[in-house]
């Protein structure tokens, strides 16, 4: 090791007995993908539960579910009637109440997802406003207006649908209003104007808090209110903005349906309602039965997310800065180092997140020539990621942000190193995205694959019969947990070892500083406890191996280490000394 300058501060550490959120490892389930009970092909709520165990072992705080509700399926659940039932497709109300203690009983808090923008048109609010007609209460409670031209009949404005085509659906002619839906026709958009909406999701919050759930992720959190007169807006609508995040605030004008300053009320109030069963004022409070809100956020700007989490409003945002970052090492130093900035600035945890249902995995994204656009979905014909590069890059990925203090979100699956299906047949293809954008974008069912728990047995131990909603790639096989639980390299034994240690070193709410002098094609940082336990990470995103400081101690690494300790290329390694 050569640098004898000082490290620079970038994050001071936290409490070590903060609460919870502050530093804990969430884990997301996709409810119709993680374990089938019954042999259908989807994924439920008992399935999830005969399989708690396994993340009790791999080390995680939480869970995180995808929805479950009643639904009609055409979001894959991000439709919802009924938000206080469960769909028979997924179980019942006794299913998640089972869930929930069980979960409880193995040391794990549950978050549920809460889709407040939009809910699914057999909702029997939609139903009857539809029936109700033009200027009924009903209507009140979602987004109707009159078209536009002599008989009404283009949409109000020239709003496009994230998934693709108009945010406008017309009833019928003889009815003569339209409905804005932000994504797919199916979910029409709520008018949260309303207070009888407000006061809807208040007492949905209180439902299922009172069921005992530790939170909520709050789908499209940036979407509730919509600029005043629904202004014409020019720009598409992108899933998570594009990777120079300009869709949202183009030339400094912002979307008028994205991160209005309205929403922040809305947020405060709900905050309110969680408060009410955090007992903070009472005696020994610690923290470790809060019960929070973490904000599914898409806006471009760090700044822009910690308004999310100011002190009376959520817990947590979603921080997608890992979704879009390339992987060069000076990308990954200016989001870590912006991200701190941020959420330091209100006192709130950054998160972190590689991947989730909405975009292809990381052990595919990062295997595709750095500078790729960050691609929609991945299928036949399209240029295909180097898997053996992208799983490698993964599990260095993973191991830099398992180090970083605040929270971190998993999505099922990668703690396998699973690749994205990206060979899918488009006629099997379920995301309304390939349909809506004019088969231009193949969509989110690439990362929505049932797992492969068991690599002998059909449909790879996802559920008793080899029935699966999406067919598993071949590969898969090679990657069930049973062909690498115990066995030293494997990818999930890589996420044990690291989940371990993020605990026992207090990783969560250590400190961050650059470590400075190594080549500019290495991320180097100490993560120090309060107690001034140090630990040095350093990323190799150079082609030279890395010489690590003298007398340091690997604790572990992304890949195996060269002679002498050094880090090779595309290989993270955590020391300490
Ligand atoms: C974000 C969710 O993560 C995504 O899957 C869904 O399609 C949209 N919100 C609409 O609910
Ligand atoms: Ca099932
Ligand atoms: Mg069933």
């Amino acid at each position: 090791m050569t640098t004898t300058a000082p490290p620079t501060r970038v994050h001071a550490a936290s409490r070590p007995d903060s609460p919870w959120w502050r530093q804990a490892v969430i884990y997301q389930i996709y409810p119709r993908s993680w374990a089938d009970s019954d042999g259908d092909g989807v994924g439920d709520l008992p399935g999830i539960t005969a399989r708690l165990p396994y993340l009790r072992d791999l080390g995680v705080d939480s869970v995180w579910l995808s929805p479950f509700y009643t639904s009609p399926q055409a979001d894959a659940g991000y439709d919802v009637a009924n938000y206080r039932d469960v769909d028979p497709l997924y179980g019942t109300l006794a299913d998640a109440d089972i869930l929930l203690a069980a979960a409880h009983d193995l040391g794990l808090k549950v978050i549920v997802d809460l889709v407040p923008n939009h809910s699914s048109d057999e909702h029997p609010w939609f139903r009857a406003a539809l029936l109700a007609g033009p200027g009924s209460p009903e209507r009140e409670r979602y987004l109707f207006r009159e078209g536009r031209g002599p008989d009404g009949d283009l949409p109000p404005n020239n709003w496009q649908c994230v998934f693709g085509g108009s945010a406008w659906s017309r009833v019928t002619s003889e009815d003569g209003q339209w409905y804005l839906h932000l994504f797919d026709i199916r979910q029409p958009d709520f008018n949260w104007e309303n207070p009888e909406v407000r006061a809807e999701f208040e007492d949905i919050l209180r439902f299922w808090l009172d069921r005992g759930v530790d939170g909520f992720r709050v789908d499209v959190a940036n979407a509730l209110i919509k600029e005043a007169g629904l202004p014409d807006w020019d720009e598409p609508l992108h899933l998570l903005g594009d990777d120079e995040g300009v869709v949202h605030e183009p030339n400094g004008k912002r979307a008028p349906m994205w991160d209005q300053d309205g929403v922040h009320e809305i947020y405060r109030a709900w905050r309110r309602v969680l408060n009410s069963y955090n007992p903070i004022d009472a005696d020994g409070y610690s923290g470790e039965h809060d019960r929070i809100l973490c904000g599914e956020a898409w806006v471009d700007s760090q700044e822009r997310i910690a308004r999310y989490v100011r002190e009376d409003e959520m817990h947590q945002a979603f921080n997608f800065d890992f979704l879009k970052t390339q992987w060069r090492a000076d990308d990954l130093r200016n989001g870590i180092a912006s991200s701190y900035a941020a959420a330091d600035s209100v006192g709130a945890p950054t998160t972190w997140v590689l991947s989730n249902h909405d975009v292809v995995r990381h052990a595919s994204r990062l295997g595709l020539p750095v500078g790729t656009k960050r691609p929609n979905g991945i299928g036949v014909g399209d240029p295909q990621p180097d898997t053996a590069l992208g799983l490698r890059r993964a599990r260095a990925a993973t191991a830099l942000m398992l180090a970083l203090p605040g929270s971190a979100y998993l999505y099922q699956g990668e703690e396998l190193g699973l690749p994205d299906s990206t060979d899918m047949p488009d006629d099997v293809r379920q995301d309304p995205t390939w349909p809506r954008s004019g088969h231009t974008e193949r969509g989110r069912d690439g990362a929505r694959v049932p797992m492969p728990w068991e690599g002998n047995r059909p449909s790879y131990g996802f559920g008793p019969s080899d029935q699966t909603w999406l067919p598993q790639p071949a590969s898969y096989a090679a990657l069930a947990v049973d062909r690498q639980a115990d066995v030293e390299g494997s990818t999930l034994e890589l996420y044990r070892a690291l989940l371990a240690t993020r605990r026992e070193r207090g990783l969560g709410v250590g400190s961050l500083s650059w470590w400075e002098g190594l080549s500019e094609d290495v991320l180097a940082f100490v993560n120090a406890s309060a107690a001034g336990e140090r630990n040095l990470v350093i990323t190799n995103f150079g082609v030279e191996p890395v010489v690590v400081p003298e007398g340091a101690q690997a604790l572990l690494s992304s890949s195996p280490l060269g002679d002498g300790g050094a880090v090779p290329t595309d290989t993270t390694v955590w020391l300490t000394w």
